[in-house]
């Protein structure tokens, strides 16, 4: 059983489908702390309904990042934490503080990376007018949403849709690539070989991506 902490900033439905996934006993991974940098994230209390720990570290609280990352750094190692999850954690970690937990820290983006990395990446693949888009879940290197990526889901584009649509059905594959990233790493099933991931579960000949498989499909393979 590998222990988690996860990261979060504000709404925290990424969270959420993590703790479902974790409530599975068959499941390789538990999530031992959620910890924010914003006291009032609405994560905290899916966490809290949960009976997971929480801790609020506010970057607002210290003097400089060094000193904010070194408070993150105590509460990760107080409790134990073998990997991370950041889930909509909008701080960005300096490379030392990435560096001490090499390959141990997860990230989730709502693009298909190294394609629009950053803020805005629905209107910004809107604007661009790109056929398809996703979601991205790697492995955490100090250059923002850069890393080895774990898994991806693409979608279709649809014309006309506003950058919230979009949104939405990309949220909807976040929540099912990373409780499934999450559970690949914990497992040993995937591994970091230098810049990538290597897979090595047969579920995935293709490689690490997954298309929109409609929710009541999934239900029966399952
Ligand atoms: C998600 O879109 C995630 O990809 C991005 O921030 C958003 C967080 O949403 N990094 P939530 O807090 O998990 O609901």
């Amino acid at each position: 059983m590998v222990d988690v902490a996860v990261l979060i900033s504000g709404r925290g439905s990424n969270l959420q489908a993590l703790l479902d996934a974790c409530a599975d006993e068959k499941f390789p991974a538990r999530i031992v702390k959620v910890i924010s940098n914003n006291p009032d994230a609405q994560g905290l209390n899916r966490a809290r309904r949960a009976g997971i720990p929480t801790a609020v570290v506010n970057h607002k609280d210290y003097e400089d990042k060094q000193a904010f990352e070194d408070a993150l750094d105590r509460e990760l190692t107080s409790c134990k934490a073998q990997l991370i999850c950041l889930a909509g954690f909008m701080r960005i970690l300096d490379a030392r503080f990435v560096n001490r937990w090499k390959n141990r820290i997860l990230n989730i983006h709502p693009s298909l990376l190294p394609a629009f990395k950053g803020l805005h990446t629905h209107e910004r693949a809107l604007e661009a007018g790109v056929r398809f888009t996703g979601c991205t879940v790697h492995i955490v290197r100090p250059e923002m949403d850069d890393g080895p990526i774990i898994l991806q889901a693409a979608l279709a584009v649809k014309p006309d849709e506003s950058a919230e649509q979009l949104a939405a059905r990309v949220l909807e594959l976040e929540h099912i690539i990373y409780p499934e990233a999450l559970r690949l790493m914990a497992s040993g099933e995937a591994r970091v070989a230098g810049d990538k991931v290597i897979i090595e579960t047969a579920a995935y000949p293709d490689g690490g991506w997954i298309c929109p498989v409609p929710k009541a499909e999934l239900a029966r393979e399952s």
